[in-house]
């Protein structure tokens, strides 16, 4: 039998403070992502940058049992789902799955959502040829739950991508959103870099040092096949002025993607 969700009071702390903060952000997420359902092309992060340029996912995907982790509004599932995957979103806000859902009905597109943690889903081992997480999972769980459980729910040569923002923007990000994006100073210490909260917020965000997350996908059993630091084309503009200016984004990696491997 299916596991139901957790009820919320059996959710960590950090995954109960980040339904609350999804489910109040939800609303800003909803046109952006009937934006990103009403175009058949893939464009990753705040830049919008194109797959075509980048090639993160696999060249082709159709035929593959793919979760998204953290799926939001479920753009990247229905890019999925428009390439031939059989695409199962899991998100963690009540709100945001509430928009995926009425994009299902608008765009005349199904597949399964789910309501659940990312470290602890409902699906049996080896349910899937690909896991996929576009700042979800990848931002918001914590890797050392959320990378064992998509190993257990992966395949055999079942294949990872996540996108997340780069150690670089953690470092030199101000305390506050109000002083503005990253600077140039780093402000707080790389080693130890895990749990990360900001004083103008109740969320809670997880970043991890590159050799960090290597060790982790390495005891995990994943190979590490790709570490892509994303630079935005010179005329590409975000949404998210508060992270990075396009300036400093074009001379360090804003966001980045790794692309691993399940060892067979
Ligand atoms: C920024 S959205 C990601 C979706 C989309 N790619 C985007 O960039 O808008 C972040 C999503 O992660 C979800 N999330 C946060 N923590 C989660 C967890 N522990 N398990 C599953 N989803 C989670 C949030 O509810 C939110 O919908």
């Amino acid at each position: 039998m299916p596991r139901m969700p957790d009820a919320d009071e059996n959710l960590p702390e950090h995954v109960r403070a980040n339904r609350e903060a999804w489910d109040r952000w939800a609303e800003e997420y909803v046109e952006p992502g009937r934006r990103a359902w009403s175009t058949d092309e893939v464009t990753w992060g705040i830049w919008g940058i194109r797959e075509s340029s980048v090639r993160l996912l696999p060249e082709d995907v159709s035929g593959h049992d793919v979760v998204e982790l953290g799926c939001g509004t479920g753009y990247v599932s229905a890019w999925l789902a428009k390439r031939g995957a059989r695409p199962v979103g899991i998100d963690n806000s009540p709100a945001q799955l509430e928009a995926a859902r009425s994009f299902q009905k608008e765009f005349g597109l199904d597949f399964p959502l789910h309501l659940g943690n990312a470290e602890a889903t409902p699906f049996e081992d080896a349910s899937f040829d690909g896991a996929v997480s576009e700042y979800g999972a990848a931002l918001w769980a914590d890797p050392y739950a959320w990378i064992p459980e998509a190993a257990r729910i992966l395949r055999p040569g079942g294949w990872l991508m996540l996108l997340t923002n780069s150690p670089l923007v953690i470092l030199t990000s101000p305390d506050l959103e109000a002083d503005g994006p990253v600077g140039t100073t780093l402000l707080r210490p790389y080693f130890g870099m895990h749990r990360v909260t900001w004083p103008d917020d109740t969320s809670v965000e997880f970043h991890l040092p590159h050799g960090k997350w290597i060790d982790l996908l390495h005891e995990n059993g994943f190979d590490v096949e790709r570490l892509v630091e994303l630079q935005p084309p010179e005329d590409a503009t975000t949404r998210y002025r508060q992270i990075a200016s396009i300036e400093w984004a074009r001379q360090w990696p804003s966001e980045e993607a790794w692309i691993a491997r399940k060892r067979g």
